[in-house]
């Protein structure tokens, strides 16, 4: 089945792949909870430094690390996007008791002792005796010997931890029984009082580089100590990582991994702390060549170790936030991360958290399109987390994959829906994402026809200055007369961002890029139509402003009035069809217009039709180009007498909002009264002649354009006309391009309202202009005309078409095939859905699953994203 097919392609663009990886066994890597207690109430830390090797600098540094986990006092402290401590503790506050009650969020400095006496050959019981006089301690007596001083003892407290920090200088009795202390951090009980056991924790400065506790900084050069100290700033991991585990498994029956191993928060992720230089990205701080990871209180900076965050499964230096339930809405024009999207975890040092949908909307109702760039972006590449931007919150058939490797994103509409999901899985690898946006406030083509005024681009109106613009203001003067434009300012980007002019031809007359003064801005005086172009390459610009004058501005009427054609007439070939059309003469030559409401007749004067100016030939009618004083228009002569237009006007009427559906501008009759349509002039011509004459003109990126134009009059037509329209030939001789390029589907003249009941076993009429619309997709991708439809559709098979186009056999030659993958998936995507066009509209079997216009335009819709999220 082809529509099976392009579903499962849609999908395939939805849904990146599963992920292959097997996902850990959650039961042993997690952290399980076995009943004992947990420090829910304020914490005081108390600390036993023992040896003479300190410097109060490097002790300093510890009591700040400490002081630091208590997230309430960064109230001063200026978010840098670097984790502090205090997020750290976050981490940590995760873990619970049996009453649900989370660790505590505060942790104080205790009593601190200091033992400065024979540290050399120390035995475990001289380590016990020194911990038990600093609860003992009395400053009268000076009990605990003279080489014990306390700034007051140690108290027995229930939420107390007692550290035992030995410098660099003491040595350790060499016995088994002492060997212990060779570890970097290890754990005691000792009767302090009679009958009162306390735990204490003890760790160790490093005595050199070479000794394990200095692992850290040891043999990486491209490591800085934070603190100037590796023996301090080493220390400080130890003194932070027991104080964590001290408060979740301080008796051994708190949180730790049900594996056998009994590894904590702490140690479930020591590992990390000896990865090389894949290791976890670090912040450095080049001019005092440092390194850190978080940040603490009165500007100290520390490295320490991850700590295992239960919610992503993972290590981490800072609590993975999670979206709310409800979108954010955004609803400036312009936004970076204050405001913004993202998902940026602390500047790459974190994972995202697994299991989360988040939503933002993004709504500025001026919008003509929002553009997004994206700054940074690393989400896992075996997962299946994802971005996706969408058009509609409900139709996930708009919606976009960000792709990984794309940089710019434009979405022509004035609200969009960004997502971002993650699955159950995260790796240190899945680090975020961040998008800045802006709305572009106008696009394609603005028509004047007001005597004077002001455009402007500026941001000062609060408008976004975004890359992409192309806009145009077309200043609608009669031929000849006067048009007076003049700057008021400019300041865009240099040689990047440009105002240019044209005129009535679309000949650049000048241009004007970078920064004005005031006695320099450009004053011009033109005439006829005159456009105004604006487009830019750079988001960095404030823009410009201009005042117009259009001494005679061209009729502007929404309302189709019958016309009168006043024409002087000069043809010199043989064939003189049009010599009828003379109502009046002007004797003068001189050209008159006036229009009349109260008999609803305008007066179009139309200087002279010559048969050079023929520009159409269909079965019907012909088309010429004309002058009239209201500038270009084509007008339609049907050759048949008896033939009628009521219903091709009726129909070009209601439609004539749509900006791809060519405009009546009026009507009349001829002097043998055959009838005759006055359309818009189209400056460019037919898509066939364009495609076979200058089809190297025509890029992938306007051809792209061109179908989404003419796909949407299509769906005009068949879904927002009352009752629908069949179109019945659509051909790219009747898709009419603009000076822009931009499309407008003409030829209309056997256009109908669908017969409202559809013949059993027929093909129905709305499937014959999709199954046309397919073939003028074709065109596009090869840029040859598909002269004989019956044959193709009788030979080519859509594996034929799919293959070749896969290929890039059968795309336009005079075009370069893209290299990039997505651009050729787009071609390809772009193949699929004429294929499908083709091959299943005019299946009479099973006429619901026939492709319907609206699918196929969210199908082009996607094939354009794919298409331009590659190019930026
Ligand atoms: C430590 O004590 C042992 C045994 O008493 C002795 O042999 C050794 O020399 C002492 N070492 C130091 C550095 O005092
Ligand atoms: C400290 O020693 C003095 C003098 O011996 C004694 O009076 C005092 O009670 C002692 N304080 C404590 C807390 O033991
Ligand atoms: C930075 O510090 C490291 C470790 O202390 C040292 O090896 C390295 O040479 C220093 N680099 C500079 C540029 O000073
Ligand atoms: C987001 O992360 C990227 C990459 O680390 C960084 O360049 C950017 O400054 C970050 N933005 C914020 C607001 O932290
Ligand atoms: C601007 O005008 C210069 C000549 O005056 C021309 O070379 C250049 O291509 C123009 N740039 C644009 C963007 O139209
Ligand atoms: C434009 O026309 C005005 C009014 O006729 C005249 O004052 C001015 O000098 C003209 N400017 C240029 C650049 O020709
Ligand atoms: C022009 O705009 C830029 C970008 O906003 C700004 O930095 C610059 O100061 C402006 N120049 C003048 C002369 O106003
Ligand atoms: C343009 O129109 C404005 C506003 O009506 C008027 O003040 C100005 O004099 C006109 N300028 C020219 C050159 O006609």
């Amino acid at each position: 089945m082809v529509h099976g097919f392009f579903l499962t392609a849609l999908l395939v663009l939805l849904f990146l792949p599963q992920s292959l990886c097997l996902s850990p066994d959650e039961s042993s890597i997690n952290l399980y909870y076995h009943g004992g207690k947990i420090m829910t109430k304020p914490v005081t830390v108390y600390l036993l430094w023992v040896g003479t090797g300190w410097k109060e600098s490097g002790r300093e540094a510890i009591r700040n690390a400490l002081t630091s986990l208590t997230s309430s006092r960064y109230h001063n402290v200026k978010d840098s996007g670097v984790p502090t401590l205090g997020n750290w503790w976050e981490i940590i506050r995760q873990y619970r008791d049996g009453d649900n009650v989370p660790v505590t969020d505060r942790v104080d400095l205790g009593a601190e002792c200091f033992y400065t006496g024979t540290e050399l050959n120390m035995t475990q019981d001289q380590v016990f005796d020194i911990a038990k006089s600093a609860f003992n301690w009395n400053s009268s007596e000076g009990s605990g010997g003279k080489f014990l001083s306390c700034t007051r003892p140690f108290e027995m407290n229930k939420y107390g931890i007692y550290h035992v920090v030995f410098s660099y200088t003491a040595m350790f009795f060499d016995s088994p029984e002492q060997w212990k202390f060779m570890d970097c951090s290890g754990k005691f009980a000792i009767e302090a009082s009679a009958g009162m056991m306390v735990n204490v924790v003890w760790q160790r400065e490093p005595q050199n580089a070479a000794d394990i506790c200095s692992m850290l900084f040891n043999g990486k050069s491209y490591l800085g100590p934070p603190n100037g100290n590796e023996k301090i700033d080493s220390l400080v991991g130890y003194v932070l990582g027991n104080t964590a585990v001290e408060v979740t498994n301080g008796d051994g029956r708190g949180w730790s991994r049900n594996d056998g191993t009994g590894m904590t928060v702490s140690n479930s992720c020591a590992s990390l702390m000896w990865r090389e230089m894949d290791g976890p990205p670090l912040f450095k701080d080049t001019t005092r060549n440092v390194s850190f990871n978080v940040v603490g209180l009165n500007g100290y900076r520390y490295m320490v170790p991850y700590v295992w965050d239960q919610k992503i499964s993972n290590c981490a230096l800072k609590y993975s936030e999670t979206c709310g339930a409800k979108a954010v809405i955004l609803k400036q024009p312009k936004g970076y991360l204050s405001t913004g999207i993202t998902v940026n975890h602390t500047n790459g040092l974190q994972p995202y958290a697994p299991n989360q949908k988040c939503v933002w909307k993004i709504e500025c109702p001026k919008a003509k399109f929002i553009s997004f760039s994206i700054n940074y972006l690393s989400i896992a590449a075996d997962s299946n987390d994802q971005i996706l931007i969408c058009e509609s919150k409900s139709d996930r058939a708009k919606c976009s994959v960000i792709p990984s490797n794309a940089r710019r994103f434009k979405l022509f509409s004035s609200k969009s829906y960004i997502e971002f999901r993650t699955d159950n899985q995260v790796s240190l690898e899945s680090r975020g994402w961040e998008i800045s946006f802006s709305a572009g406030l106008c696009n394609g083509r603005k028509d004047l026809y007001d005597r004077d005024g002001s455009i402007s681009y500026t941001t000062s109106t609060s408008i976004s200055y975004v890359e992409g613009l192309s806009c145009q203001w077309v200043l609608n003067g009669k031929p000849g007369t006067p048009v007076s434009v003049s700057f008021t300012y400019i300041n865009i980007s240099k040689n990047l961002d440009f105002v240019a002019i044209y005129d009535g031809k679309m000949q650049l007359i000048a241009n004007f890029t970078g920064f004005y003064s005031v006695s320099d801005l450009p004053r011009m005086n033109l005439s006829g139509v005159v456009t105004i172009a604006f487009s830019t390459q750079t988001d960095k610009g404030e823009g410009w402003s201009a005042n117009f004058n259009i001494s005679s501005p061209v009729n502007h009427n929404k309302k189709l009035w019958p016309v009168i054609i006043v024409a002087v007439l000069g043809f010199v070939a043989v064939i003189v069809p049009l010599a009828f059309v003379i109502l009046a003469l002007n004797k003068k030559g001189k050209l008159i217009s006036r229009r009349d409401s109260d008999e609803g007749l305008m007066l179009i004067t139309i200087d002279t039709i010559r048969e050079e100016n023929r520009i159409g030939e269909g079965p019907s009618a012909t088309v010429y180009r004309a002058v009239s004083n209201d500038g270009y228009i084509a007008i339609k002569c049907l050759r048949n007498r008896a033939a009628h237009t009521e219903l091709e006007q009726e129909i070009l009427l209601k439609c004539s909002s749509h900006p791809n559906i060519i405009s009546l501008v009026g009507h009349a009759e001829d002097g043998l009264r055959r009838h005759l349509l006055l359309f818009e002039f189209m400056g460019r011509g037919d898509l066939a002649w364009n495609l076979k004459e200058r089809g190297q003109n025509l890029n992938w990126d306007r051809r792209l354009a061109i179908a989404l134009q003419v796909c949407s009059a299509i769906q005009m037509l068949h879904m927002y006309v009352k009752p629908p329209v069949y179109h019945g030939n659509i051909i790219s001789e009747n898709v009419l391009l603009d000076e822009f390029c931009n499309a407008k589907l003409g030829g209309f003249g056997v256009a109908k309202y669908c017969s409202s009941r559809e013949n059993p076993g027929q093909p129905s009429e709305m499937a014959e202009d999709i199954w046309c619309f397919g073939l003028l997709l074709v065109e596009l991708l090869t840029g040859e005309p598909q002269v004989n439809k019956q044959a193709y559709k009788d030979s080519r098979s859509f594996e034929e078409i799919n293959e070749l186009v896969g290929n890039g056999v059968i795309i336009d030659r005079r075009l370069e095939i893209p290299n990039e993958r997505c651009k050729t998936m787009a071609l390809t995507k772009l193949g699929e859905i004429a294929n499908w066009c083709i091959d299943s509209s005019l299946r009479v079997e099973g006429d619901k699953n026939n492709p319907k216009i609206g699918d196929v335009l969210s199908g082009l819709t996607q094939v354009k994203h794919l298409f331009c999220s590659i190019s930026g």
